[in-house]
């Protein structure tokens, strides 16, 4: 089922946005730190949110959905719960993080950069975690989990859905 973007349901974070934008000194470059406040409020940066901001800030919605899909730490998609990062860095490339990834991959049922039906996990490829040390690593949420084999995927996921 898709979810749809509920903007009633959202009127207290679109009501904290717009104190934020007024509260920003508007001779200063105020993007950046208006989508990082906007996905902090949100989650994720919605077009309904993006042309908020374009209609408080003035800014052109062309350059919001540049910099909103430049950034890799912005998303454009709602998150799961629990995000699952993977980390595609040389170290953890050459110690197999592709098989760890493509096992998560078939073990969540979704694609990398997707999240689940259930909402539960979002599925990332990312850089370097800086653990070098303990390739292949994944991250869930604020977890580190070093050496993972693909044979420790079952277990690892099985956490968090209790
Ligand atoms: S390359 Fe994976 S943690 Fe550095």
């Amino acid at each position: 089922m898709q979810k749809v973007f509920d903007i009633k349901e959202n009127k207290q974070k679109f009501d904290e946005l717009l104190a934020y934008i007024e509260s920003q000194d508007k001779s200063q470059g105020v993007l950046m730190q208006t989508l990082h406040k906007a996905q902090e409020l949100f989650g994720y940066l919605p077009i309904e949110v993006q042309k908020f901001v374009s209609e408080k800030t003035k800014i052109p919605m062309a350059e919001i959905y540049g910099v909103a899909t430049f950034y890799t730490q912005f998303s454009l998609e709602p998150k799961g719960k629990h995000t699952v990062g993977v980390c595609m860095g040389t170290a953890c490339y050459v110690k197999n993080a592709q098989l760890v990834l493509d096992k998560l991959a078939k073990e969540l049922n979704v694609a990398v950069g997707a999240t689940t039906e259930d909402g539960l996990f979002t599925l990332e490829a990312t850089r370097c975690l800086g653990c070098c040390g303990l390739a292949p690593v994944i991250m869930v949420d604020d977890t580190v989990y070093g050496k993972v084999d693909p044979k420790d995927v079952p277990e690892i996921v099985a956490n968090y859905k209790k």
